[in-house]
């Protein structure tokens, strides 16, 4: 027993010293600026279109409609891999994922829920259209903050596992020949300026303005905790999540 929680405590310590490196090495990085154009008709219904150019590529992030379930469902939530690292790595079924999108257009769309406008973007390329991924915001772990989240194909993952060999599905449509580095990063900057937008024009998120954006990413998923790492986020701590399995991942935190 004293031996595991030994090798517990050096995987956290050698955990932390590997981030801290990494970040420190981004001290110089310039997070690319976010367009935010945030239109809410006289109903309070929102639509929000955000356009950010990151290495030569400019993406574009939607307010999340009802039409986007196909492509969620497709390209993110049915997929093994993509989810292998998120939440409890499991897939979502088609329903659940009708739920989860009919949840985040409610927050666009009603100016009375608790989130309102803490929401879910679709993400694509601007210039070819292309479905890339899912970024979203919600309610964090402690009042007065604001969780991230992304989820990409991941055929436009800057890394993406030797053993891809595309979708088994062939109505899935492939990104074409355009390689991607940088759509996690382009999503994680975004969407901390969206925040930090959301709490300069008073919208709060369960009754109180957030003072941070936090995530999560398992020490095993590089690609997450290094774009967030690039967009500003710091260590406050490792452990595991309740109700995510028994991963220890990087609590990570930006005060806005
Ligand atoms: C995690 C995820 C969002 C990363 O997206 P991405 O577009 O590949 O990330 P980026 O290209 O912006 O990479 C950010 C940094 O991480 C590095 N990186 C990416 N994948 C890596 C890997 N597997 N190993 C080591 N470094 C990696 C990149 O080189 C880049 O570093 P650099 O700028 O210093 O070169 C994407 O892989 C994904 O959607 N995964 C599935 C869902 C998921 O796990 N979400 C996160 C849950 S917490």
């Amino acid at each position: 027993m004293a031996n595991s929680d030994d090798n517990t405590t050096h995987l956290i310590e050698d955990a932390k010293r590997k981030f801290n490196q990494y970040a420190d090495g981004q001290k110089n990085f310039q997070p690319p600026l976010a367009h935010i154009d945030i239109d809410i008709d006289s109903d309070g219904a929102a639509s929000v279109h955000m356009e950010v150019q990151y290495k030569d590529v400019q993406y574009r992030f939607e307010s999340v409609q009802e039409k986007d379930v196909q492509d969620i469902y497709q390209y993110l939530n049915s997929q093994p891999l993509v989810r292998a690292k998120y939440a409890d790595g499991q897939t979502s079924s088609l329903k659940a994922t009708i739920a989860r999108v009919e949840t985040f257009v409610d927050r666009f769309q009603n100016r009375y829920c608790p989130l309102y406008l803490y929401s879910g973007f679709v993400v694509s390329d601007a210039q070819t259209e292309t479905f890339l991924g899912l970024v979203n915001l919600g309610s964090g772990p402690m009042p007065a903050t604001a969780e991230m989240a992304f989820l990409n194909r991941s055929d436009c993952w800057s890394r993406p596992p030797e053993t891809i060999s595309g979708y088994a599905d062939t109505s899935v449509k492939s990104p074409g020949s355009r390689l991607y580095s940088g759509v996690g990063t382009a999503e994680a900057c975004a969407i901390i300026q969206y925040a930090t937008r959301l709490k300069q024009e008073g919208y709060t998120i369960n009754g109180l303005l957030p003072e941070a954006v936090v995530g999560t990413a398992r020490l095993d998923n590089e690609g997450s905790w290094k774009s967030l790492s690039k967009a500003g986020m710091t260590l406050s701590h490792i452990d595991v999540t309740e109700d995510y399995g028994k991963h220890l991942r990087y609590q990570l935190q930006k005060s806005i």
